[in-house]
């Protein structure tokens, strides 16, 4: 993984938040909050929180007196997430890299980090420090992208950009959201880290927007693709975003668009 791929800053947060979320994000997080408080946890630790979508889905589901701890290795993304929340005394927004959490052994009933795992740069380490943190019984509940073909929007919007940039084409979305997709490396991490209750289910959802410009926007402007982008010549963003959306429109037609997402979802128990 590359550096620029973990900088969620300046205008990514905010089209992060209002494109890529409903896009995306949005129907993962519905089911991870459900997984993550089926165990009504008195206490939970969400990592790579971002924009906040799976605080805004779990926070309702907790008990009056649960501990959240909210947190995010790019303070602007957790800046956004703590604005769109209401007033929660049970919430605690912290910036902390997930791989050096700063929280005591075992303090926690459940770890979760919806696509978080991804830019992570060791997940082993990652997921041993999950697993330190959460008390013995406890569950580090997650997800990541499956390949970036079964995921229709990303791979025609990776190959629509890189005709804009033929010899150097940006490959943000392939090498970090889609590059950790293997079930087996997922599980050999996983045993690794420590784990040896290990459940994994591959779930495929639909993606819709309003419109190809949307899906395309979201993509090229809302993710750290922008950032490779626009260090290749910041002035082909527009030109970049036309090309996704001309591809996406040419596939999924001129109205609202609809395409297959795939993730794979993840329960670790201590
Ligand atoms: C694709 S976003 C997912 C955000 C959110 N969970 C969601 O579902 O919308 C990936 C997030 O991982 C965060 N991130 C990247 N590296 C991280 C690390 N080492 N520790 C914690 N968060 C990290 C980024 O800041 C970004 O907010």
């Amino acid at each position: 993984m590359a550096e620029i791929d973990k900088v969620f800053a300046g205008s990514i947060p905010k089209f992060y938040d209002t494109l890529m979320v409903p896009l995306i994000f949005q129907v993962y997080a519905i089911g991870l909050a459900e997984l993550a408080a089926a165990s009504s946890p008195g206490s939970v630790l969400e990592t790579a929180a971002g924009s906040g979508v799976v605080t805004r889905a779990l926070a309702p589901q907790l008990d009056a007196g649960a501990r959240y701890v909210v947190t995010d290795l790019n303070q602007p993304m957790l800046d956004y997430a703590a604005s769109r929340q209401g007033p929660d005394s049970r919430i605690e927004w912290r910036q902390a890299d997930a791989l050096h959490l700063p929280f005591e052994d075992a303090s926690f009933d459940v770890v979760c980090c919806q696509f978080g795992a991804m830019f992570f740069p060791d997940r082993v380490a990652g997921y041993a420090e999950a697993r330190r943190v959460l008390r013995p019984g406890g569950r580090f509940v997650f997800n990541v992208w499956d390949r970036i073909e079964e995921n229709a929007f990303a791979d025609e919007v990776t190959q629509a950009v890189a005709t804009v940039f033929p010899h150097d084409p940006p490959r943000f979305l392939a090498r970090t959201p889609h590059g950790y997709h293997d079930v087996a490396r997922i599980r050999e991490d996983l045993i690794q880290a420590g784990f040896a209750d290990i459940a994994i289910e591959t779930r495929e959802e639909v993606s819709r927007a309003p419109s190809a410009r949307d899906a395309a926007t979201a993509y090229c402007q809302g993710t750290p693709l922008r950032n490779e982008i626009e260090a290749r010549d910041a002035s082909m963003l527009e030109h970049a975003t036309d090309r996704a959306t001309q591809e996406i429109a040419r596939r999924h037609g001129q109205g609202p668009v609809a395409g297959k997402i795939q993730a794979h979802v993840i329960v670790a128990t201590r």
